[in-house]
């Protein structure tokens, strides 16, 4: 899931360590690096975190200044130490991302050809493949070309060679590597976060592209075995800087970071006076289109579904929402006058990007909210609108999610302007109280304390759900995402109104029941069915402001009171309590609350 690779000028495991670091955000059960040291190559891997790695290492040296090095998330094949990368066969060893879809049939031929494999992966394939073409008498560098030319599917790939010193070969087809330039120095990564300490400066490879490196430098040729000319770009410090800024964890330094990244969302996508939506010119006219289909997955899939009700209830505009696997195989029939927009916050999520495709001849225009500028979903679409983010670490989406839903509240506001269906007061309002929510964000910080209270409740549980109606439904579906992702409790979402028809069943004592209702239109029906839950014993955990609190009454189990907002912002503040709540549980559980067991930040694979 991480790739990183270092020509230096002093040791390069160290470096490489710290550089697969930086990718462990990404999620990965086993590591590996591989040096050559006076032509001599060698390799050291460990199943589990970088720590096992580095004791090995510390037993078992890595000389060498040129080395490659890899954090692998299980696919195929277990994640054991011989299925960790890198792969190694003779001269050639081999890391990679992604999947060789024809790697059998290469196995195959290679069988027959007395090349026979150790492991079951398809990356062993990539190295011996190398290796026989270097043993018909090709250059490493010939041989790797012939070993690309075979191979079918997604991957990225870097190859390190006995003998070379000064050599790495990377590859790029369908997951994204970066070559970073140096003092006499060059790297390779998955992404720029993992070279930040060594250099700033950044080659993104495009689809097909193969970079020769060198110290000297890198020659990069595209699919068609063109020289390529690709520009050599500064990275922004603060998009690479990786530290937990005094918090214990990523994922609370990015819970507490909304406020600010959501300010910074609002600069970019509103004029000066903060008076006016400012979108780039190549933004379709929201007026014009007479269909949205949004296509996510996960916490980025939430987020459309929030904004399914904005664009409908504000802009009076159609939406399809869709998850991107089941999308992008339904074979969807799609209006020509359609827009889609895709929502990603890596921007490499294979299924979205598939989905991405599937549409591409299909509608009128595509457009990505992601929050990577780079990234391959925002380069195949005809627009990309980033959400000013920041990197986010924390496997569990929190800041994404919340800078997601300002962007896509801010297209809805225009296409509610443009369709004619606000008034210039109302856009105002709305406006006004968009500008206030980074200072009401802060306060709602402040609901720490009783969140932590709740969460001791909910650690012991072994069940959770959570209700939620209109805007706050998504968002239900999301609380209990985040608290399935990082506590392990299994967590189900309803809209509230849905209870009656099922899941009331499931209601006892051991059920903490979370409800997501601002005081709003709704307000009572919510409290209807809370009555409902209260009745048969449930245990109520309100999320509401001060009124609906007091409006609820007695009875309620515990409530997390929440400064108002305008009910159209409530899905960005009471995303603060979902999360909290969820961050709060796990670390009462004491499991991994960054990277969380299993899960993986960007899953570039189907
Ligand atoms: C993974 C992550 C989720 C994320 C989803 C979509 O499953 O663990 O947190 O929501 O991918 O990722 P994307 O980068 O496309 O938003």
């Amino acid at each position: 899931c991480g790739i990183v690779g270092v020509l230096g000028n002093h040791e390069a495991a160290p470096m490489l360590l710290d550089a697969l670091k930086r990718l462990e955000y990404r999620g990965y059960d086993s590591a590996g690096l591989a040096t050559v040291n006076d032509g001599r190559l060698d390799r050291r891997r460990a199943v589990g975190k970088l720590v096992n790695l580095s004791d090995l290492l510390v037993h078992q040296p890595l000389p060498g200044k040129a080395g490659i090095g890899h954090t692998r998330w299980a696919t195929h094949g277990a994640p054991t130490r011989a299925n960790a990368h890198p792969h190694r066969a003779g001269p050639v060893a081999v890391v990679h991302n992604g999947i060789i879809e024809n790697f059998r049939e290469l196995r195959a031929d290679l069988a027959k050809a007395g090349f026979g494999h150790e492991t079951d992966t398809d990356t062993e394939t990539v190295a011996l493949l190398t290796r026989r073409h270097m043993q018909e008498g090709m250059s490493a560098e010939d041989a790797a070309r012939a070993t690309i030319a075979r191979l079918e599917g997604a991957y990225a790939l870097l190859f390190l060679f006995a003998g070379e010193d000064d050599l790495l070969i990377a590859a790029r087809k369908g997951s994204p590597l970066a070559v970073g330039h140096g003092k006499g120095e060059m790297f390779v990564g998955s992404d720029a976060i993992a070279l930040a300490p060594m250099t700033d400066r950044i080659t993104y490879l495009e689809e097909g592209d193969i970079a020769v490196i060198t110290r000297a430098g890198a020659t990069i040729t595209d699919a068609g075995g063109r020289l390529a000319n690709r520009p050599v770009k500064t990275i922004a410090l603060d998009h690479a800087r990786v530290d937990k800024g005094g918090h214990r964890h990523f994922m609370a330094k990015e819970i507490a970071e909304q406020p600010m990244v959501i300010g910074n969302a609002l600069r970019h996508y509103l004029t000066e006076a903060g008076d006016d939506i400012r979108l780039p010119g190549d933004m379709p006219d929201l007026g014009q289109v007479e269909r949205l289909v949004l296509v996510a997955c996960g916490t980025a899939y939430y987020a459309c579904l929030t904004a399914k009700y904005w664009f409908e209830q504000l802009a009076g505009l159609p939406v399809d929402v869709d998850i991107a696997s089941e999308f992008r195989y339904r074979e969807p029939p799609l209006a020509p006058g359609t827009l889609a927009i895709f929502v990603s916050q890596s921007g490499e999520t294979a299924d979205t990007l598939a989905a991405l495709r599937y549409c591409r001849d299909r509608v009128a225009g595509i457009v990505a909210v992601v929050n990577v500028e780079e990234s391959t979903i925002a380069r195949a679409s005809d627009l990309a609108l980033p959400i000013h983010a920041g990197a986010e670490i924390g496997v569990a989406s929190t800041k994404a999610f919340t800078c997601q839903l300002t962007v896509l509240l801010l297209l809805a506001l225009r296409a509610a302007r443009a369709r004619g269906r606000m008034d210039a007061a109302r856009l105002a309002d709305l406006l006004s109280a968009l500008r206030g929510l980074p200072a009401t964000l802060n306060t709602a910080l402040e609901i720490d304390a009783p969140v932590r209270e709740v969460a001791r409740d909910l650690s012991a549980a072994r069940s959770t759900l959570f209700l939620g109606r209109g805007l706050m439904y998504p968002l239900a579906l999301e609380g209990a995402l985040k608290l399935k992702e990082i506590s392990y409790i299994h967590a189900e979402a309803y809209a509230s109104g849905e209870l009656k028809h099922g899941p009331i069943a499931l209601i006892d004592e051991t059920l903490p029941v979370i409800v997501m209702a601002p005081c709003d239109a709704l307000f009572d029906k919510t409290v209807s069915n809370m009555q409902e839950v209260m009745a048969r014993g449930g245990r109520i955990v309100l999320v509401s402001d001060a009124e609906g609190v007091e409006a609820a009454g007695g009875g309620t189990f515990r409530a997390i009171t929440m400064p108002v907002t305008d009910p159209v912002l409530a899905p960005i503040l009471y995303a603060l309590p979902a999360q909290l709540i969820a961050y709060h549980t796990a670390i009462a559980k004491g499991t991994d609350v960054d990277q969380p067991r299993n899960l993986a930040k960007s899953v570039t694979v189907e």
